[in-house]
């Protein structure tokens, strides 16, 4: 299928304006040597984002710009960046930290873990950002697997981290932001530390391969895994920012992401600052009229957002939208599942701008197929790949499909971005290379014959709501930790706010009858355990759930009977 209504097309000026002349002439070489570092001592991401700055006449351009939801507002210039995250370097220095030692943040989206995070990787370290929504064992299940060192949180999230500490021997330290009660042993105050240490700090220059952040992801089976990237990284941080997101040097850009999620850490703190730009922060919960008067307030000209943030400001109507002067708004984009075209249609006669689609993964570590402002907007296309990024659709056994035809999205290896471990197993790592000469994605889709890229769906059972990766498998764990749970099964189904929800399929044990308290308790339970995206909305009781002779649930069986789909082929359906 084609889509011929091309709808819109940015006049451009600066940054990417010929696509297929820099697809046809690019080469990553000439991407690196903006970074002068790399043919010296060795390199440092942090180097390139934030200290660089402060000796040229960037040293007082604002690089963050911080609200809160009660309107409490803070400013950063990159001078005065680099002054707090050397003492926080300074500080992690002092409790042993060093090159390597992974470094959990379990923060808001408040200043110090943009600082701590500058920080961990001026030392060296490797940072774990972690959403704060996480419950106590989300929280183990990460510093466990890295064998965390020291982990920086507030004094009411670290509640939950003392639930699960004492199966945490390895975490030496914990560094509370705001804490204003007597410490435990293993506990520093970050303001106390802070007004102790040096303003000065000697950058730890490290390999580009060495390792910068870790990012835990879901599956279909087994715990999160540990995504893991490093400094080199940086090469497609400034150039993918640079060109999708078109950022130039008088933008106010607005990343509306956590860093607990891997747009918020790459596009709402690396990408940005390896560019000079001036960043909005907002640390509060969607409200369409709040997210208006921040745009109005800072002057927004750039918003990297996800397609539930706009479904959700498209339902809050139109009216609102006049209520504010978004007039220094130029480009919108989104990214984390699909784009619905009515979103784009809408965001047109509403803000004046097509809402540009792109799509990559926690893996890939950085954009890797996009709508670009000099390329034409096919609506519910992600657009074309990245210079440099060679993509295609195959089949499993790696033969290139032709144009229109459904197959595996897959990657050619030799972008600098792309991850270089899943923390401590192989063979988890070594499953996205399978398929020889690629790197399966997960995700299916199409080809048009203009070479844009169309969204079919995952190719296994792992749901995306609301842009969140959750893992059936996690989730199902979770369930039959419940008392009442004997087993359970968890799939995706579509709903139009949040592209998918979670629903559970739930057989209870002995004693244990249906009910909406039991319902509830069970959503409630999951909450606190996992975290506030991962629960189920829905939950439906069975006498039994669909399971292999093997005894694996078959997800698929109860998705399709969920939909009114056929359930395909039923041979190893287990017999009761
Ligand atoms: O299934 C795809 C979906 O999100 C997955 C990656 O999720 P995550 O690692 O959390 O990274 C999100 C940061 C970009 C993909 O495998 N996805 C991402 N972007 C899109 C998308 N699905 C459809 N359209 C997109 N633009």
């Amino acid at each position: 299928m084609e889509y011929k209504d091309i709808i819109y097309k940015t006049p451009v000026k600066e940054g990417l304006i010929n696509y297929e002349k820099t697809f046809e002439g690019f080469d990553w070489e000439e991407v690196k040597n903006h970074f002068k570092s790399f043919s010296n001592h060795g390199v440092n991401i942090a180097h390139e984002a934030i200290d660089r700055h402060t000796s040229t006449d960037h040293k007082d351009k604002v690089a963050l710009i911080w609200e809160d939801d009660d309107g409490v507002q803070k400013g950063y210039t990159f001078l005065s960046i680099k002054r707090q995250s050397d003492k926080c370097a300074n500080v992690l220095k002092s409790i042993g930290i060093e090159k390597g030692d992974r470094v959990f943040l379990f923060l808001p989206r408040v200043p110090e873990l943009y600082i701590s995070i500058i920080a961990i990787a001026k030392v060296g370290a490797v940072a774990g950002p972690m959403f704060s929504a996480f419950g106590p064992e989300a929280i183990m299940d990460r510093l466990l697997d890295s064998n965390a060192k020291a982990i920086i949180t507030t004094p009411e999230l670290n509640q939950r981290l003392n639930e699960v500490k004492d199966q945490l021997p390895m975490l030496k330290n914990v560094i509370l932001v705001g804490a204003k009660d007597i410490l435990n042993e293993d506990e520093l105050s970050y303001e106390s530390e802070m007004n102790k240490a040096s303003e000065v700090c000697k950058m730890r220059w490290v390999d580009p391969e060495d390792y910068l952040y870790i990012l835990y992801t879901s599956g279909t089976t087994g715990k999160p895994k540990g995504v893991t990237h490093v400094h080199n990284d940086m090469i497609s941080h400034y150039i993918t920012t640079k060109w999708v997101l078109d950022l130039q040097e008088e933008d106010v850009y607005w990343c509306t992401a956590d860093p607990g999620w891997v747009t918020g850490s790459v596009y709402g703190i690396w990408g940005p600052w390896l560019n000079g730009i001036s960043q909005v922060v907002y640390n509060g919960r969607f409200d369409a009229e709040k997210w208006y008067s921040i745009i109005e307030k800072h002057k927004v000209t750039v918003l990297y957002t996800a397609p539930t943030a706009l479904r959700m400001l498209m339902k809050a109507g139109d009216e609102v939208v006049k209520k504010y002067d978004l007039s220094s708004l130029r480009h919108i984009c989104s990214v984390g599942e699909p784009l619905n075209p009515e979103v784009i249609k809408w965001g047109i006669k509403v803000y004046g701008l097509a809402i540009h689609d792109n799509w990559w993964q926690t893996e890939t570590g950085s954009i890797m197929i996009a709508n670009y402002p000099c390329l034409p907007i096919k609506p519910g296309s992600m657009g074309k790949p990245f210079p440099g990024i060679c993509a295609s659709i195959i089949n499993s056994k790696g033969k290139e499909l032709s144009f229109g035809k459904h197959g595996l999205l897959a990657l050619k290896r030799g972008w600098p971005s792309m991850m270089r471990e899943i923390w401590g197993n192989r063979q988890k790592f070594d499953e996205y290379f399978r398929i020889s000469g690629w790197f399966a994605t997960g995700d299916t889709a199409y080809m048009d014959s203009d070479g844009y890229f169309w969204f079919v769906g995952r190719a296994d059972d792992v749901i995306n709501t609301a842009g969140h990766r959750v893992g059936p498998f996690e989730v199902e764990s979770a369930l039959v930790e419940h008392k009442a749970v004997a087993e359970a099964g968890v799939i995706g189904k579509p709903d139009t706010e949040r592209g998918e929800i979670i629903k559970a399929f739930i057989v209870l044990g002995q004693g244990y009858q249906p009910s909406e308290i039991l319902r509830k308790e069970i959503q409630d339970f999951i909450k606190k355990r996992l975290a506030a995206h991962a629960y189920p909305r829905e939950i439906e009781f069975l006498e039994s759930v669909p399971k292999t002779r093997s005894g694996k649930i078959m997800r698929r069986v109860l998705k399709a009977k969920e939909l009114g789909l056929p359930t395909g082929d039923l041979s190893t359906l287990e017999e009761d």
